[in-house]
């Protein structure tokens, strides 16, 4: 019915909600055996939705409203004692059919998924070392009596580390030299707290989702304010799975400027409308709209609530909730 209401990106993505019930057993009770009649279901929103199938007193007749990513439908059905073929594909007003939810991005791609590529946060998003930056972070503030807490830390996620110092101190006054050795002390404390992480310490769902967009041929790149990234990156056993990183060393501006993001689209050769951000931080998701790409926050609203999807976390979450997600624009 949303097919034929002209609203294909809802069809879509109830489309994929009901496919998901036993290709990603998301009821855990696939293993009691299909649900049929579900199943049958799904054939005709296929069929009948993006086909367009009609059974006419003449016959069959497809007009097809095809997702903008598909290029191709094919089935058959036996009606009146005969088998009828269709082997249909998008028509020209249907590549850039109205996709509301995106229309103040660029048109999808007409050849596959408008997501060519991921960019992955890494602190907080692939590994909690969100964590090791907050203790780092607190004992510099004891240390020098600056007040702290994990509040004031929330805002200093995806912040680079000069920053993250200089809101921390506020009005205080010190010489650049002691910026310099206050910065060079708290990353003491946190590269000594990475020294330990292991493959283990890859956040639930993370290496899944890694796995599965590799083999569907989504481009990774890691973009983090980090200067630590890369000593991350081979401690967690990723750098295999990653296409290109960007991380503190990468651009001058860091988060929320769009840079770190634009030089990772480029590293992949891809446009920013057809890449996705991943991110924990506020000044990320800010970030990934300054650069025009669809974002998703992991964590609180309140905290990445201008995503364009919010998520808890990556755990359980499959490359095809990501586009059922990004699709029907859900938060
Ligand atoms: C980001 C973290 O990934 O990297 C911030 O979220 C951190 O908390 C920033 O300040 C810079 O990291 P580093 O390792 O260069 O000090
Ligand atoms: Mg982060």
């Amino acid at each position: 019915m949303a097919s034929d209401l002209g609203q294909s990106d809802e069809a879509y993505e109830r489309f994929l909600q009901a496919a998901m019930v036993d290709l990603e057993d998301v009821r855990d009770n696939a293993a009691d055996g299909i649900h049929g009649a579900s199943a049958g279901g799904i054939w005709q929103t296929v069929t009948f939705g993006f086909g367009g199938l009609k059974l006419t007193q003449e016959g069959p007749t497809a007009t097809p409203q095809l997702p903008s990513h598909w290029q191709r439908l094919k089935f058959k059905i036996y009606w009146r004692r005969t088998w009828h073929e269709f082997d249909l594909k998008p028509e020209v007003e249907n590549k850039d059919f109205s996709m509301s939810s995106l229309s103040s991005l660029s048109p999808l791609s007409s050849e596959g998924t408008f997501i060519k590529g991921i960019i992955f946060d890494l602190d907080g998003v692939l590994t909690d070392t969100a964590e090791y930056h907050y203790r780092g972070w607190q004992r510099l503030a004891d240390e020098e009596e600056i007040p702290f807490d994990r509040e004031i830390n929330e805002a200093l996620r995806g912040v680079s580390r000069r920053e993250s110092l200089l809101r921390i101190i506020g009005e205080r006054k010190y010489t650049e030299e002691q910026l310099q050795e206050m910065m060079d002390r708290k990353n003491r404390y946190y590269v000594d707290s990475i020294g330990e992480i292991l493959p283990k310490d890859l956040l639930p769902g993370a290496i899944a989702l890694l796995d599965e967009l590799r083999s569907a041929g989504i481009k990774i790149a890691i973009g983090s304010a980090s200067k630590n990234a890369k000593t991350v990156i081979e401690h967690l056993g990723i750098a295999d799975k990653i296409d290109a990183i960007a991380d503190g060393y990468s651009v001058q501006q860091s988060k929320p400027a769009p840079d770190l993001f634009l030089y990772a689209a480029k590293q992949l050769g891809l446009e920013p409308s057809q890449c996705v951000v991943i991110e924990d931080a506020a000044s990320g998701v800010e970030a990934a709209k300054a650069a025009g790409m669809r974002s998703v926050g992991l964590g609180p609203s309140e905290r990445v609530g201008a995503a364009d999807v919010v998520l808890p976390s990556l755990e359980g979450v499959s490359w095809a909730d990501l586009q059922a997600h990004l699709l029907g624009n859900g938060k």
